[in-house]
């Protein structure tokens, strides 16, 4: 379908080399992660790049990658070649979305707005996530006419979850991804020991504070609050907070800073962020009030992947969550066999956690996934080139599956099986 050509990103790539200009977004993963890193500040490289407690989970997600091994095939004609795959009912250019990341504002200003401009100059989905920096509706009017699935964290409050879900329906969602894995945040050591928690400075909480059912608890809450009694002296850091809190809520900054909604709209997130005491049973609740596919993102274990087939799910995500949650889990890589064992081709199982390249994508592939979902390689690529970049890390993990795929002696997605691996 698509005109995509690995060989011609590559091409492109080397005749710009002959004139002496190298990409400007390196190409190899962890050049790529290592310019990202001195871009961005100490506190965003914590959040986007760190994982839980000793950072064990986020390790093994790579080294499951190392042990799968691909085994090439020859003399097959592989000239033309199609990544496309279809996914509730739409086809896709290649089984590759942008996974739901949060708090984008911490690596470019243009946030979740750039991610959609390079999502929709690929024709790639993207999950919009519910910890996002721009309202929803905003993003999916930069997605234009390009697909878009909408991620929940299933708050505490049944109302917000309600108009969350309306929502995601009124932007155009292919489907309602539901992330399970993150009903409490991990033990993330690097960002504790820098005490930041972007969503305590109103980061990352845009989806809630345009939120006419959120707006109302904040409301409510402002109402009742009661003068706060003489506290410590305010330092640098509370002020530049209330200043952050003062911005990023709806509205005029200076009534804002005179307001208390801006500072009870964080409190109000911090308490009705997400619901522990969820259980299977709740699912039913969601399958009433919407017709979108449900796609539960973050299993991890094949009775769980049973569990979702006997609740009517329409698809899995199997993730760790890029190791940012528990630490010492088993390799989201690893997970995936028996889980897709279990699903038997019944709901598309699809995959995340650990890709950097094309190569990692025709192993997940190999193993089961029917698409994945790329994270930190891209939001390193924004921050070092916004939109631009964005699309360029994509592209780049695009062009090597395509070329892997001719590599190996495939020339179509539904080719790539176990037959593949050593
Ligand atoms: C995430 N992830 C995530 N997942 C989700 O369901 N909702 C979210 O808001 C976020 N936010 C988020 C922020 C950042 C900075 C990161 C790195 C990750 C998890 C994400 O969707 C995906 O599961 C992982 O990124 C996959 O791991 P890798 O490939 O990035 O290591």
């Amino acid at each position: 379908m698509s005109a995509f050509s690995g060989r011609d990103v590559q091409s492109r790539i080397y005749r710009a080399g002959v004139f002496g200009r190298r990409p400007v977004v390196p190409v190899e993963p962890e050049r790529l992660a290592a310019a990202a890193r001195r871009r961005l500040s100490p506190a965003a490289w914590a959040y986007v790049a760190g994982s839980a407690g000793q950072q064990q989970t986020a390790r093994a997600n790579r080294d499951a990658f190392a042990r799968h091994r691909l085994v090439p095939r020859m003399l097959v004609d592989v000239e033309s070649r199609d990544t496309s795959v279809e996914l509730f009912g739409r086809r896709l250019p290649a089984p590759l979305l942008l996974a739901p990341i949060g708090v984008l504002e911490m690596a470019h200003r243009d946030a979740d707005l750039a991610a959609a401009r390079a999502a929709r100059a690929l024709g790639l989905p993207m999950v919009i996530s519910s910890q996002g920096s721009v309202p929803m509706e905003e993003t999916a009017a930069e997605l234009g006419d390009s697909p878009r699935w909408f991620q929940l964290y299933w708050s505490k409050d049944d109302d917000v979850v309600d108009s969350f879900v309306e929502r995601a329906a009124a932007i155009g969602s292919d489907a309602l991804v539901v992330t399970l894995d993150t009903h409490v945040l991990g033990w993330r050591t690097r960002d504790l020991d820098l005490g930041y928690l972007p969503f305590a400075r109103a980061e990352g909480i845009a989806q809630y504070t345009s939120d006419p059912a959120f707006r109302r608890l904040v409301q409510a809450r402002a109402a009742t609050a009661t003068a706060s009694p003489a506290r410590e002296r305010p330092t640098p850091a509370a002020v530049r907070a209330l200043l952050s809190m003062a911005r990023h809520y709806p509205g005029d900054l200076r009534a804002n800073l005179r307001s208390p909604l801006p500072r009870a709209a964080v409190e109000t997130f911090l308490d009705v962020f997400s619901r522990s005491s969820l259980t299977w049973d709740d699912l039913a609740r969601l399958r009433e009030r919407t017709s979108l596919p449900i796609v539960l993102k973050g299993i991890q274990h094949a009775d769980d992947a049973r569990l979702a087939l006997d609740h009517g799910v329409d698809g899995i995500v199997v993730s760790n969550h890029g190791g940012r949650q528990v630490d010492g889990a088993i390799a989201s890589l690893d997970a995936l066999p028996g889980v897709v064992e279990r699903v038997d081709g019944r709901v598309p199982v699809l995959f995340d956690s650990g890709i950097r390249g094309g190569a990692d994508v025709v192993k997940a592939l190999a193993l089961g996934a029917g698409a994945v979902l790329v994270g930190r390689p891209w939001v390193y690529g924004l921050a070092l080139a916004g939109a631009d970049g964005a699309r360029t890390v994509l592209e780049h993990v695009w062009a090597e599956l395509d070329l892997t795929m001719a590599l190996c002696g495939v020339r179509s997605v539904d080719q790539i099986g176990p037959h593949l691996l050593g």
